[in-house]
């Protein structure tokens, strides 16, 4: 629980609605910190994106991986997942049973409009990405081509698997089209009306039949009643389909505005917004990082912090901390405060740098430039910072942090500038666990 939160929670005000996103490239630990908020709240509900994502949450040990069931799963709460989401029907079913054969109940809410990823989806996205000849280094899930049948219109919805008429009907009308995309790129058209995988989704179609909801109600709902939700964001603020680093992006609205409208609540009804951000920075695929390391450094980074890709287990690349992104990302989500993970991972480096600017074509920047090629153009200008070598990973107050881990967390507080400025890095995570979380202040009795 960040502090803002708990202070929130235990004033007892009426009802309380957070969007929680990540603030880079995705893999912050947004799935750690959804996990240790949950608690506080009713209702979980995942906005936009599919099982691209894979979110992380560590209990007593035991890891699980979700890429579609939201994240506060362990805690029992309601979960949904928005119309914004784009659902794959058998990681969904895959998930849920698999997170029952472990003794938790998932109690979850499908919205009828969410757009399905069909196994033609997947199909076009490994053909189209074979055909680039500069790769974005998509997951391969098909995200983008189910977004784009979404905006054509031309999508199958929760609640078409629901009813074999109107999926059959659906299949009919948008199956050529699909045939022709496929058959022009060199792939095999049969998969568009496979009688094996639609009889597969109808089935699970059937299972899934009472879980439909209609989720925008739903949340309003338990507004009205004073009860708290929290929307989970997947990817970061970098793979955003409008502000990230165009083309090298996942295909929906990562930022935190997105969530009102892909949810069907009201911005007035948002009371705060929180960042998940590394104490680093990676990204997974193509794409400009200012600031990667694609030295030993980099290499040792990758290994201390396990960043490998939950969805693909492709390597991470890792570099140091980038400020100039991280205001631009305070700005484009509108931040209330920040968790900041993975500490631990930067014990025993020596000094540690902070990008604090850029230089591109002879000018230093503060801010990132708009265009994706002079991002990838732009030297990182660098301020150090004196390394720790104690093991903080059992650290439980922040005051018992080294001096110099203090100061790492104060000054990318001051560079982040999210007003008011102290504590605006509420929780600071030190390892994987739930326990492995240092809350800033305590609230007053
Ligand atoms: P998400 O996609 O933002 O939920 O992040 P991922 O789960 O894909 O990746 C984050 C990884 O870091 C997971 O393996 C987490 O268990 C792990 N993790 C989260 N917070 C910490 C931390 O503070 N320290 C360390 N060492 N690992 C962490
Ligand atoms: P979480 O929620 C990190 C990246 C892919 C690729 C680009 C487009 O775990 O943070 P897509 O399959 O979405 O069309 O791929 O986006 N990507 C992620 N990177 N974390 C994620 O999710 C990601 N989801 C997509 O690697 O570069
Ligand atoms: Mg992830």
């Amino acid at each position: 629980m960040c502090i803002k939160i708990v202070i929130y929670v235990a004033a007892n005000l009426s009802s309380m609605f957070t969007i929680l996103t990540g603030a880079q490239f995705g893999d912050e630990g947004k799935g750690k910190v959804i996990d240790l908020l949950a608690e506080n709240y009713d209702v979980v509900v995942r906005f936009q994106g599919g099982d691209n994502a894979g979110h992380t949450v560590v209990v007593g040990g035991k890891k699980y991986k979700l890429h579609l069931v939201p994240s506060g799963a362990i805690f029992g709460r309601r979960l949904l997942i928005g119309p914004g989401v784009v659902l794959n029907p058998r990681v969904l079913w895959s998930e849920i049973q698999s997170l029952e054969s472990e003794g938790i109940k998932v109690d979850i809410g499908i919205d009828a409009k969410t757009t399905i990823i069909m196994p033609y989806h997947i199909e076009l996205d490994g053909l189209r990405e074979k055909a680039r000849t500069e790769k974005i280094g998509t997951t391969n899930r098909g995200i983008g081509f189910a977004y784009v049948d979404k905006i054509a219109r031309e999508e199958v919805q929760m609640g078409d698997l629901t009813d074999q008429a109107l999926l059959e009907a659906k299949l009919k009308e948008i199956g050529p089209a699909k045939e022709k995309a496929i058959a022009d790129m060199g792939g095999d058209p049969t998969v568009v009306r496979y009688a094996p995988y639609i009889d597969e989704y109808l089935e699970i179609g059937k299972r899934l039949k009472d879980k439909v909801t209609d989720v925008s109600r739903e949340i309003n709902m338990a507004l009205i009643e004073d009860k708290c939700v929290l929307a989970e964001g997947a990817q970061g603020a970098f793979l955003d389909v409008i502000h990230g680093t165009q083309k090298f992006v996942t295909s929906s609205f990562t930022t935190a505005g997105s969530a009102c409208a892909n949810l069907g609540v009201g911005p007035v009804m948002v009371d705060n917004v929180v960042g998940v951000i590394k104490a680093y920075i990676t990204r997974v695929g193509e794409g400009p990082m200012p600031t990667e390391l694609k030295d030993a450094l980099g290499v040792m980074m990758r290994e201390k912090g396990a960043e490998y890709g939950t969805t693909t287990g492709r390597a991470r690349r890792c570099g140091w901390f980038d400020a100039v992104l991280g205001l631009k990302s305070v700005h484009l989500n509108g931040y209330t405060e920040l968790a900041l993970t993975k500490l631990d991972v930067l014990t025993g480096i020596n000094p540690i740098k902070i990008c604090v600017g850029y230089t591109l074509d002879g000018e230093e920047l503060g801010y990132p430039p708009e265009s994706t090629i002079d991002l990838a153009r732009c030297k990182p200008i660098y301020e150090d910072m004196p390394g720790w070598t104690e093991d903080i990973t059992e650290v439980k107050e922040y005051d018992d942090l080294p001096a110099n881990a203090r100061a790492y967390v104060e000054r990318l507080e001051d560079l982040l500038y999210i007003e008011p400025l102290d504590n605006c890095i509420s929780a600071v995570s030190v390892g994987p666990g739930r326990e492995q979380t240092i809350f800033r202040d305590e609230p007053e009795e």
